[in-house]
């Protein structure tokens, strides 16, 4: 069965070459239904404005995540963090408290850089979010894309053919396999 997959982008920006490797790990797999959920728009979380008519655009992201069978976070690293807005999506999506939509969900996350640390400290810092969220995130293979140009890109905003393509598409795979895994054992929990 195909997986349908919410996209969280970490970079809000037209070009951005984390969206690039977004689509492109989705076009490099046949059972991955992918939508980006855009982040862009969504004020920034106050409990105050959670109760019985919260902002659309959060409304609006928490279905999103919340219709899709996992999570694939690409982003890219600020500061040696993760930007702003994406810990910002995250916290719309965490709340209101008991109802996250990210509980359970497997995820895979994927930084993005043209420098050459490939986002490390992003990783880990959503890696450290996702802990509390209890989502179970693919370990392996790692996906710390450095170096990361933007010729590697065609017209088409796809990966060129090249090292990085094939990394991609074995991530692609891996993170596959990672969403049976995780729905087979679900399944078997909770019935
Ligand atoms: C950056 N960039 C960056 N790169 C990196 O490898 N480590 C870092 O800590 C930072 N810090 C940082 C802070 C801010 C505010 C900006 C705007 C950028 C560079 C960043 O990796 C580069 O702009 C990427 O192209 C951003 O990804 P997108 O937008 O192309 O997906």
């Amino acid at each position: 069965a195909n997986h349908n997959i919410a996209i969280i982008v970490g970079s809000l920006r037209d070009g951005s070459i984390n969206r690039k490797v977004a689509r492109s790990m989705c076009a490099l797999h046949d059972r991955l239904d992918c939508e980006i959920v855009e982040i862009g728009d969504l004020p920034l979380y106050n409990p105050d404005l959670d109760g019985k008519d919260p902002p659309a655009s959060w409304s609006r992201f928490r279905d999103a995540v919340r219709g899709a069978e996992g999570v694939l976070f690409v982003t890219p690293e600020y500061n040696r963090s993760m930007p702003g807005a994406l810990k910002n999506a995250i916290d719309v999506g965490s709340r209101p408290y008991g109802k996250s939509v990210f509980a359970k969900k497997p995820a895979a996350i994927v930084t993005v850089s043209p420098g050459a640390i490939g986002g490390f400290g992003a990783n880990h810092a959503l890696r450290q979010c996702a802990v509390f969220l209890d989502m179970p995130v693919m370990q392996q293979p790692e996906a710390y894309l450095g170096q990361v140009a933007e010729d590697a890109f065609g017209d088409d905003g796809l990966l060129k053919d090249g090292p990085l393509k094939d990394l991609v598409a074995k991530l692609s795979a891996a993170f596959g396999d990672w969403v049976d895994l995780i729905k087979a054992g679900r399944a078997k929990l909770l019935g």
